[in-house]
């Protein structure tokens, strides 16, 4: 069923995700003074920075009147409420009642709901639960000889995981972006490769795909596809071409809730210094465009974790380890203990 600003955290797709790294926003959307709200996973959350530029993910919740935080503003490192003016400190202990301003403020009012948030690669991650894999690898991020272009955010009405294996599958090329990565008349079958599975996530051998009406620069190409699945919703690929070129994209797709997700993209290239970042961006873009029509259309939207839903063949190969890992990590995540922090709020 599809129905907005919610998760069924009783899924198992939910239980995988709680813990895991999302990207929210892009560092320079939270500024010194200025708290950034955005939704993961059916949860509204409020993004600020302290006094250190120290990012912090917080429940976007004030526990007096239950206003939201992120209509407020950052003042001397701390997050101010607009409805009362209650300031609260990076760990969540309200440091100021403007009506009391004599009264000292009990250390129980104190608000708890507070996530993990990192920042890297330009972008702001948040696990809601304490994040039981590392932050993706982007190893290109570091390395000058690629240059790198933001592309998106793409907001698609579909769902996140969905997306990801959109991202994952070489054999929609000659149909969904039809004349552009392939000829739907005369599709190239796609040639027989290996997923591999170790606890850095899923990675496959390469799958070489021809693109014969050409790459961004418009020459055709015998391409070879590397991808990699670092946690559920963050995935890369390597696509080479000729001997030392490399196209790199990084994906990560914001689970905003069941039906719909923002989808962050940087791209590495260490070819084609003659490439405008406007034609980079064209074409990102319109791949994308071609991807969210088929991902919204999909039914059910969510993404069945359950391999007897769905029918698979011998190319659907990482989209059923896909399927299979989630689940797997999904398993782990339920049997673990789950921590809801009590709210604590009270001003004596
Ligand atoms: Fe936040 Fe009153 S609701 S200060
Ligand atoms: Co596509």
């Amino acid at each position: 069923m599809l129905y907005k600003g919610q998760w069924d955290r009783a899924g198992l797709d939910y239980q995988a995700l709680k813990n895991q790294w999302h990207v929210v926003a892009r560092a320079d959307e939270v500024s010194a003074e200025r708290p950034k709200a955005v939704t993961l996973l059916g949860e509204e959350l409020v993004l600020w920075r302290d006094g250190a530029g120290q990012i912090h993910a917080w429940k976007d919740y004030c526990g007096h009147r239950g206003a939201k935080l992120s209509l407020g503003c950052v003042k001397k490192g701390e997050i101010e409420c607009p409805y009362h003016g209650w300031r609260f400190d990076a760990g969540g202990q309200c440091t100021r009642v403007p009506a009391h301003p004599d009264q000292a403020t009990p250390s129980s009012a104190r608000l708890i709901f507070r996530h993990h948030a990192a920042e890297r690669y330009g972008l702001i991650w948040v696990s809601l639960d304490a994040p039981v894999r590392p932050l993706p690898v982007f190893p290109e991020w570091e390395d000058a000889s690629f240059r790198k272009v933001f592309a998106g955010p793409y907001r698609y009405r579909g769902n996140a995981l969905r997306s990801v294996e959109n991202f994952l599958d070489a054999s929609h090329f000659p149909f969904v972006h039809a004349n552009l990565n392939g000829n739907p008349d005369a599709p190239e079958p796609l040639k027989d490769y290996q997923v591999f599975k170790d606890d850095r996530g899923l990675r496959t051998s390469e799958i070489s795909v021809f693109q014969p009406y050409g790459d961004h620069r418009g020459i055709p190409v015998d391409a070879r596809y590397t991808y990699s699945v670092f946690n559920p919703t963050t995935a890369y690929f390597v696509k080479k071409t000729g001997e030392t070129e490399r196209f790199c994209t990084f994906l990560n797709a914001t689970p905003v809730d069941e039906a719909e997700c923002v989808i962050w993209l940087i791209v590495a290239i260490n070819f084609g210094a003659e490439l405008t970042e406007e034609k980079i961006l064209y074409r990102q873009d319109m791949v994308f465009e071609q991807d969210r029509l088929i991902v919204e259309s999909q039914r059910p939207a969510r993404l069945p974790l359950d391999l007897q839903q769905e029918m698979h063949v011998r190319s659907d190969r990482l989209g059923i380890e896909y399927r299979r890992w989630i689940r797997e990590l999904g398993q782990i995540a339920a049997e673990g203990k789950t921590t809801q922090p009590e709210i604590e709020t009270a001003l004596s």
